[in-house]
Order: C-alpha cells, then structure tokens, then sequence
C-alpha cells in the first residue's frame, strides 16, 4: 500500500481548540478492518496507532475543485488551502457515514453522492492515519463552517498546478491532489506495473499471482470491483478479488466475462445497461473491462474483470496496462 510519510503533524486536527481527547476512534489494520479503539489523546500522543480519516474532493461541473481556506488562528497550516472536507471517523462509524457527518460540519452539505478514489497511509511524527479518499461532483450551495474555516472557493485544476510548491496550499493536499487527480493514468499504471512485476516474479501458483495482482490494482486504482474468473469444468469460477461479493458461475458466451472468454480479447464497457446479456453481480456499477488471461498453449485461463461506480470509467489506455499486467498470471 502507497504509504505518505511526512514531517508535520496532524492535518485533520481542526477542532484544536475545544478538542475533546477523551473522543474514542477506532484503530484498524492496514485494510480497513477495526481491530481496536483508543482515545483521541492516545492516537495523537505518539502512539501511532492507525486510525482512520475520511477526505472528500468536491468538484463541480466545470471539473474546478473546492479548497475550503483554514483561518490564521489554527496553530497546524494557518492560512493555507485544504481538502474540501477532512476529518477523523468515529468508533462505530462507518467512512460513508463520518463523511456525510464532516461533509455537514464542514460545508453544510448533505446531498452528495460520495466515490471512493482510493485509501493510502498518512504517517507523521505524531500519528498514523489511513485515509480514506473520496470525491464527489457537487453544484449546490457550499456554506464554510464559520467557527472552523475561513471561507473557501473552487479553484481550476490550472489554477492548483500553479499553487504547487509555493506554500499556498496544505502539503497534504498536495501530496493527496497531484496523486490522485493530477496523476495522468498512463503514469499510475506505470508505477502499478512495475510494482506487480516485483511483486509476482518467479512465482510459480496462478493462484497466489491472481491474488496479489488483483489486489495492488484495486488498492492502487481504487475501482469498485477487481476479480479474476478462472475456467474449470467448462465455466467461469470466481477467483480471487477484492470488492464487495460476487456471482460464482458464469457460462461460456454469456455476460461479459463469459463473451471475452468466447472472443478471446478484451472488452471495454463504457455503460453496463448497454450491454446485452450483461451480469449484475451490483447495482452500483456501471462501467467494466474485461481482459483474457492465457496459459502456455494460447488457451483462455482466465479473465480479469473490473468494475467502476462511475460511466466510461475505462478506455485503450486501461486496456493497454491491464493487458500487460495479465501477461504476469500466465502459467
Ligand atoms: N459483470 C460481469 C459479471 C461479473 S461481476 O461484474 C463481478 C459480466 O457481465 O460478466
């Protein structure tokens, strides 16, 4: 997992001032799974005990981003332009719901449809933090907490760009923004690539490869769904993934794992309903690709199947990648 590790202290302490660090937040594993609870004091204290965060980009139409300003008093970044939303999730929360919770708080906010883009470590002197990044188009009215900011705007992409490295914007910020939406995706899949190579060489169980390999590309790209069906007895068995549960059988020729298994070559599916025959395994997605995996004789092993919250998710350039990176579970 991308691990961010940083010299200056706590960016999600806003609250300084009337802090309660009686306050309890869960403590979790590097995947999101509590395993614990702790105190405000105790997370903040040096401990470095990893607890979570949620983070939303707001964006509007004009794909321009809101950056609320953090007042002159705040003893952490006076002055600078943050993440539309940040905040710690309570013990018992869900991230959903500690960002619809901060989303109000922060902007008055509430009727957003929120998209995980990703989750990465935050680590600093003081504390660990996983954070949990999400965006979300939004045209509303936004209303800046008066007591915890001091108003904010939406800024162009180019307009971000320019502020990079002139100390006018928080370094989190930064870091987080240029990751996750600067980033051209070319790049990221460079990276993911050559990490995946790393990962899997000279590793022999097509199984454990699938594993990993499905898991650095969900974790790495933050999609909804990433999968492997496999053949076996003249079907599509489900095989290693990472997303919510799945469907376990697919026929020959059907859905659109089974017709990339038929036409041997991968398939980009711009909008789901589109596709004739397509299985819902969820009702939350709405784009996939699915590419062939082959074994040694040229057969289809397997296929890769992922899928996005959003329409037109994937393009040629996914295709490219993910094509080279099933080239790696060929056994
Ligand atoms: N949508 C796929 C089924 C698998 S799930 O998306 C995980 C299909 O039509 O083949």
């Amino acid at each position: 997992m991308f691990t961010f590790v940083t010299d200056f202290d706590d960016k999600n302490d806003y609250r300084t001032m009337e802090d309660n660090k009686q306050e309890r937040f869960p403590i979790v594993d590097e995947s999101g799974e509590v395993v614990g609870s702790a105190t405000r004091g105790e997370c903040h204290d040096g401990s470095r005990m990893l607890h979570p965060v949620v983070h939303l980009h707001v964006f509007n139409s004009q794909n321009e981003v809101y950056l609320q300003k953090r007042p002159e008093w705040k003893d952490i970044q006076p002055g600078k332009w943050d993440t539309s939303v940040g905040g710690h999730m309570d013990y018992g929360e869900t991230p959903d719901e500690a960002l619809v919770r901060e989303a109000g708080e922060e902007l008055g906010i509430t009727d957003f449809q929120p998209v995980r883009v990703g989750q990465y470590v935050f680590d600093s002197r003081r504390e660990r933090e996983l954070v949990y990044v999400n965006r979300t188009t939004y045209n509303g009215r936004v209303c800046p907490s008066a007591e915890e900011l001091d108003g904010g705007r939406f800024w162009t992409l180019d307009e971000i760009r320019a502020a990079i490295g002139k100390d006018i914007l928080t370094p989190n910020f930064e870091s987080e923004f240029q990751r996750f939406f600067l980033t051209p995706k070319d790049e990221k899949y460079r990276l993911l690539t050559e990490q995946i190579g790393a990962l899997v060489k000279g590793e022999t169980d097509a199984v454990s490869v699938m594993a990993n390999v499905a898991a650095a590309i969900h974790s790495e790209m933050g999609f909804f769904w990433t999968g492997f069906y496999r053949v076996i007895d003249g079907e599509l068995r489900l095989g290693p993934f990472q997303g919510p549960v799945a469907c376990m059988h697919i026929g020959y020729g059907k859905g659109v794992c089974g017709t990339v298994w038929q036409r041997r070559e991968t398939i980009v599916v711009p909008d789901v309903e589109a596709f004739p025959g397509h299985i819902a395994c969820s009702s939350l997605s709405r784009s996939e690709i699915v590419v062939p995996v082959f074994n040694s004789q040229g057969d289809v092993a397997a296929v890769l199947d992922i899928d996005s919250r959003e329409l037109g998710t994937f393009d040629d350039t996914d295709r490219r990648w993910l094509e080279r990176i099933c080239g790696f579970c060929r056994m």
